[in-house]
């Protein structure tokens, strides 16, 4: 009876405080409070930062901090999807290893932007977490740090909201990173930052317990929920502190762990959706041990690996694609240490992405998608890592000491993708030490070969500082022309005052009408001149706020500060555009034909033609091709007017415009082109004015690029028409050459093809009867001594691949042989041998092998049974062959 009523307590407690309550009831809570609520930013983090993935809250309010832009809101809340892997921030290794960390979470928040500061922001938190109608958590469980010199949080703490002096920690700088402290946040080395004070819960069942040293509270009997920062300086790439003219307040609670402490679980894996998709995992994988940290990292990983999907990233080996390869990877092994063999976490996908929606999450791509990205992932890194295990069981079987090299270290990570850790874990198991001197060898080398191979020289390397202190506008939508003035130049990376004919060199202007690579578009090309000189753009790239022209000084000289004239080369552009405009009208078309799951996954548009890259399992038919290209077409025929306008996120979300979350918006408005009613999409790039400005639109390949992703290539306006004209102009020259009128050539074709067919099933077969004649030639030959088969032959004229043929054959038909068989091959002679496995009693191969070397001045590949090698004319005599004969003879 006690027991049930406890179990219903637990399920009340659980329901009333599960993910999408505790959302809610943080956002009416500063909702109520004047807040306007704001949509979860992008995970992929924005361009203008080195981050990859959005890793707070205040993320995409950076330009607000900064004073770049204006909020329309002084008070805004947010539940922003965030993710802590690499960069600063980064809790990877951490996972499985605490109870409170994720790799994805959801982090709740409260900003204000020159509006209210210390006092309210405290007092907001305080009243969420302790209010008897919110939280209601026990007072004398929290405690809090302050940061050592923010005098007046700690009086707040301790005179408005009354917390004895004991439970306010107050937090220095950290001794091994003498100026920075725990209570000191910042986004990134650069940028916003300032002093914080965090609230803690203490989990332990006596609370009365002194807090003696200030180091306890990193441990896990307090958990760190609330983060509340005073934005007050942005540090710039000196280090140096800027203080900011505005109080601002960043504020993050993660969701995931205020709800294990609601629940009273005290680890985020406990809260009901942790543990639910961690049964989930044992059941199919059929392993009971549930404290095992492998189903942490596994649920936490594969959760993350949903959202990371979903937002277009595919396992590559680079920037977002690598940290998704990473956590698949990571999990894969902890399933190996699970005692699993097969690829399973796929099978996961469908279930996690229930659990989430269930907890309100947005999940758009459905889950075969998800899950057979993981699969292939999965298959493949499976196959490298049996490999892996393979090649270092050998290794440390045959080791004759107790350390393995730094080799095998080195070809396991770089040829396998076995992970170092693992190595040294499997090591660390059978007591053997690793070089890792030598390893480190091998990586220096490595990374030696890899430079040279990205040695480019128009690559731009600069410093924050350059990306802090200058900024450039693009207005070229309309303008092709437009007066601007040099900010900076930079010359072999490095800034100068003066550039000379035939100097490579980069050019950053206040304005240009220069569009930048983005977009999936490339830049335009055109030129920036004046009176003294001329300089030829041959690439435009935007880092940060800041548009950089990359190009050449083809005539006089330019100064900084010089005044020039941005002109852009305007068939170029407009080539483009009608490109650009073709693949809004494409993914438009795909989605009337294929329906509503293709979702645009990425594209690469220059003036000569498009790549579409979208989601579909399935290749396309030769129907679904000519239907898409027609829908097109007629879009084009119909010549509708394409416009652009500005809007924010919600009104982009509700009125369904296309947007795809891993582009780089973070604007407040987003620009959107609307084509008639055929399409609305976010982009930034440049379109033309009307559909019939294309021409024409031809679809050149449709291909899969990965699992569930497929390209389209294709071509428009006169590329279109010269393509067709020249595929008319080559069915002529057919028609021509098999003499056959235009209407015939089908038939003539396949009738030629056939005979052709014909011949080369005849020509085979006689090369066959030859090889076969060949292999009964030789058997005849075959000398028997002392139960070996014996064969030492010549064949003339023959090429190496027959060779082996032959051989293949000799030693699938008999047993106990040792064969010898040699060609001429222009000038030199082609041996090729074999010593069956059972004759290993007579002679170590390897002797063998060393007396050849001996004899012939060349390299001899052996390989367990079978070898070859080719020798020069002059090596070869009556005596060599004989000598061979002999030594082998002498071990019978
Ligand atoms: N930006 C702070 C953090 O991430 C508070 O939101 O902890």
């Amino acid at each position: 009876m006690i027991l049930s009523f406890l179990l219903f307590i637990l399920i009340v407690i659980i329901m009333e405080f599960n993910i999408t309550n505790v959302r809610r009831i943080f956002l009416d809570f500063f909702k109520n409070n004047g807040h306007k609520i704001f949509s979860c930013g992008s995970l992929i983090s924005s361009e203008n930062t080195s981050l990859l993935f959005t890793n707070a809250g205040m993320n995409q309010f950076k330009d607000y901090y900064l004073g770049y832009k204006k909020s329309n809101f002084s008070r805004i809340v947010t539940s922003q999807h965030c993710l802590r892997v690499g960069g600063k921030h980064n809790d990877f290794e951490k996972i499985g290893y605490t109870n409170f960390h994720n790799t994805f979470f959801e982090m709740l928040g409260n900003f204000s932007f020159d509006d209210y500061f210390k006092k309210e922001a405290i007092f907001y938190a305080w009243e969420l977490l302790t209010g008897t109608n919110n939280f209601n958590l026990p007072k004398d469980r929290l405690l809090v740090t302050v940061h050592y010199q923010d005098y007046e949080s700690y009086k707040i703490w301790s005179e408005d909201i009354c917390i004895k002096s004991d439970r306010i920690i107050v937090i220095g700088n950290n001794e091994n990173n003498g100026c920075f402290s725990d209570n000191f946040w910042q986004m990134d080395n650069i940028g916003p930052c300032g002093p914080c004070t965090e609230i803690f819960y203490d989990n332990s069942t006596n609370p009365s317990d002194k807090i003696t040293d200030s180091n306890i509270i990193y441990s896990e009997r307090f958990i760190e929920i609330w983060n509340i920062v005073f934005i007050q300086f942005n540090r710039d790439i000196n280090g140096s502190l800027i203080p900011l003219k505005i109080p601002l307040v960043d504020t993050g609670m993660g969701l995931e762990r205020i709800v294990s402490v609601l629940q009273n679980v005290y680890s985020v894996y406990e809260i009901d959706l942790f543990n639910n998709m961690i049964v989930f995992i044992a059941d199919l994988i059929k392993c009971n041990d549930l404290i095992n940290t492998s189903f942490r990292v596994i649920s936490d990983h594969i959760r993350s690996c949903i959202f990371i999907i979903q937002d277009g990233i595919l396992p590559s080996n680079e920037k977002h694609g690598y940290i998704l390869r990473k956590l698949i990877r990571r999990s894969i092994i902890h399933g190996y240490m699970l005692g699993v063999r097969h690829s399973f976490l796929y099978k996961l996908v469908n279930y996690f992405v229930h659990c989430l929606k269930l907890n309100n999450y947005l999940i758009k791509l459905d889950v075969n998608s998800i899950s057979s990205i993981i699969k292939s992932e999965e298959d493949h890194f499976s196959r490298t890592l049996q490999k892996g295990f393979l090649l270092l069981n050998k290794k440390l079987i045959n080791l004759k000491t107790n350390v393995l090299d730094g080799k095998t270290l080195f070809e396991l990570y770089d040829t396998y993708g076995f992970p170092i850790y693992l190595t040294k874990e499997i090591c660390l198991k059978n007591n053997i030490l690793i070089n890792f001197v030598e390893y480190e060898d091998c990586m220096s080398k490595q990374r030696k070969r890899s430079r040279m191979h990205n040695d480019d020289t128009v690559k731009l390397k600069f410093s924050d500082l350059i990306l802090s202190n200058y900024s450039s506008v693009f207005n070229g939508y309309v303008n092709f022309e437009i007066t601007s003035k040099i900010l900076l130049i930079l010359k072999s990376n490095k800034m100068v005052k003066d550039i000379f004919i035939g100097q490579m060199s980069v050019i950053v202007l206040d304005e240009t009408s220069f569009f930048f690579e983005s977009s999936g578009q490339i830049s335009d090309i055109g030129i920036l001149k004046n009176d003294n000189g001329i300089f030829r753009v041959d690439k435009v790239k935007k880092y940060g706020n800041i548009i950089f022209h990359i190009g050449v000084l083809i005539s006089g000289h330019l100064s900084l500060f010089d005044v020039v004239c941005s002109s852009i080369d305007r068939i170029h552009r407009k080539c483009i555009e009608i490109n650009h405009s073709s693949t809004h009208l494409l993914h438009s078309a795909l989605r009337t034909v294929l329906g509503e799951h293709v979702v645009q996954k990425g594209s690469f548009i220059n003036h000569k033609y498009f790549r579409f890259d979208f989601f579909h399992k399935k290749s396309l038919t030769t129907d679904e091709l000519s239907l898409v290209e027609n829908i097109v077409n007629n879009y084009i025929r119909d010549n509708v007017s394409i416009s652009t306008t500005y809007m924010n996120l919600n009104d982009i979300k509700l009125n369904n415009i296309i947007f795809l979350f891993n582009e780089k918006y973070q604007q407040e408005f987003m620009r959107v082109v609307k084509i008639g009613d055929i399409s609305s999409e976010v982009c930034l790039g440049t379109h033309v004015k009307r559909t019939g400005d294309i021409g024409l639109l031809k679809l050149i390949s449709d291909k899969g690029v990965s699992l569930g992703v497929r390209r389209i290539e294709s071509i428009t306006g006169r590329y279109a028409i010269s393509y067709i004209q020249s595929l008319h102009s080559k069915i002529n020259l057919f028609s021509k050459l098999l003499n056959s009128s235009f209407d015939n050539l089908e038939n003539n074709l396949i009738s030629t093809i056939k005979n052709l067919n014909l011949l080369k099933k005849f020509s085979e077969k006689s090369k066959k009867d030859d090889l076969d004649k060949n292999v009964i030639f030789l058997k005849k030959n075959i000398e028997v001594f002392k139960g070996v088969n014996f064969l030492f032959n010549y064949l003339l004229n023959l090429d190496i691949n027959n060779l082996y043929k032959i051989m293949c054959v000799l030693i699938k038909t008999l047993n106990k042989i040792i064969i010898f068989l040699f060609t001429n091959i222009k000038d030199d002679y082609f041996f090729i041998f074999y010593i069956s496995e059972n004759l290993d009693y007579l002679f170590d191969k390897k002797d063998l092998i060393n007396f050849l070397s001996d004899k012939v001045n060349c390299k001899i590949y052996f390989n367990s049974n079978i070898g070859n090698f080719r020798i020069k004319n002059n090596y070869f005599t009556d005596e060599f062959v004989n000598e061979i004969k002999h030594w082998i003879f002498d071990k019978l």
